[in-house]
């Protein structure tokens, strides 16, 4: 009998490891250079008060506080360096840039605190059971609920956004991951709910037929539409790629959450949405909007590319019909940012990882700069694309 367990064991590995694919990327040449450049930027960064962002136009370093929406995820990415590398300094320093955010999770003039906690907290507490992350975690997804009002059926943004009443923007799907597991770990219904009413409005009123998203709606009571527009991409009407990159994500997650199709449809219309795009460039890594003026002389965005490549790589995970393109599109973005063409080499690009992304071209600012969330779905990717190949 015991003969018999043993062999079916055996048998059991062996399938599973011909099933898995083969790397094409050496994930850990890519690991040792982010890993060079983060233990710079941790020499560079003894005040835990100011956060790596990006680069400024001249040249230096741009940080920021820890009220600012992308505080969470220079410690996001300690915590990967040490999932990957099993080394106790990065557990280390990425607990001290974790818990440098605790005075967040009172904020609640920001819908970003999934962003801002859940990616230090959440990947700290995954990876450490640590119980002293939870009550940061689940005093903050209650201060991001209180963004959430009934009458709209959704969280709000910006407090404050030209003449909207009430805007939403794609983003705010990425925050949602946050209140799932809050509600779990609470075991707080009215979490879940808020998260499934928000993620269902805004497949009502955010998406175009070809399932492109807007950047900014803004709501009137009861959930009427009063505007449609931009912030960050090129036109009301265009397709601003970082948006697109949320919304995939997003949707991908809350099928993971719920095991509800309506999600899966929505991601895999989306993905089909970029993969089929005619100006999603050769390499995969799309243009900061996939309309932008004057293709193809026009910065591409490295961030929208990692974290469509993150988002692909899950959801070839839960598609029948599109595991194969999902995958393989998700190869060719993690190949092009793990090439000297989007990875800078160590002691450049005021030590971030990756190089080529856009925050807010219309708003003048941080136009083909490194950017610090970039770094972070580029490794959240890099550790996924592991875990499914050998
Ligand atoms: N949440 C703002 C951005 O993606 O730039």
């Amino acid at each position: 009998m015991k003969k018999i367990t043993i062999l079916f064991s055996l048998l059991l590995v062996i399938s599973i490891a011909f099933a898995q694919k083969k790397s094409v990327i050496n994930i850990d040449k890519a690991f040792e250079s982010a890993a060079k450049q983060y233990t710079n930027m941790l020499a560079t960064h003894p005040d835990l008060t100011k956060f790596p962002q990006s680069t400024k136009k001249n040249g230096e370093i741009d940080n920021r506080t820890s009220e600012w929406w992308c505080s969470g995820f220079f410690g996001g990415s300690l915590w990967y360096l040490y999932e990957f590398t099993g080394e106790d300094k990065w557990k280390v320093a990425a607990d001290k840039w974790t818990t440098a955010l605790d005075k967040e999770k009172h904020n609640t003039r920001t819908h970003d605190l999934g962003f801002m906690l859940y990616c230090p907290y959440g990947n700290g507490y995954r990876l450490t059971q640590n119980t002293a992350y939870i009550e940061p975690m689940l005093t903050g997804a209650n201060s991001l609920a209180t963004r959430f009002n009934p009458k709209y059926g959704l969280i709000k943004s910006w407090d404050k956004h030209a003449d909207c009443e009430y805007p939403v923007i794609i983003d705010n799907m990425m925050n949602l991951e946050f209140l799932f597991w809050a509600a779990k770990q609470a075991k707080d219904k009215k979490l879940y709910d808020i998260a499934i009413t928000h993620a269902d409005n805004t497949i009502k009123h955010h998406f175009r037929k070809d399932y492109s998203s807007y950047h900014v709606v803004c709501y009137l009571p009861g959930t009427k539409v009063f505007r449609k527009k931009t912030h960050q991409g090129a036109a009301d009407s265009s397709a601003w790629a970082r948006g697109q990159a949320w919304a995939v994500y997003g949707y991908t997650m809350m099928y993971r959450e719920t095991k509800n199709k309506k999600y899966l449809n929505q991601a895999e219309g989306i993905a089909k949405f970029i993969i089929n795009h005619p100006n999603l460039p050769k390499d995969k890594i799309p243009y900061w909007d996939f309309d932008a003026p004057n293709l193809p002389n026009e910065e591409r965005d490295a961030s929208a590319g990692a974290i469509f490549a993150s988002a692909f790589l899950e959801l070839s995970g839960y598609s029948k019909k599109n595991k194969d393109l999902y995958f393989t599109t998700a190869e060719q973005m993690l190949t092009s940012l793990a090439s000297p063409a989007y990875t800078a080499n160590v002691n450049e690009n005021n030590n971030f990882i990756l190089k080529h992304s856009v925050g807010h071209k219309p708003g003048n600012s941080e136009i083909n700069t490194p950017i610090v969330y970039a770094d972070y779905y580029y490794l959240e990717a890099l550790l996924r694309y592991k875990k499914l190949t050998k």
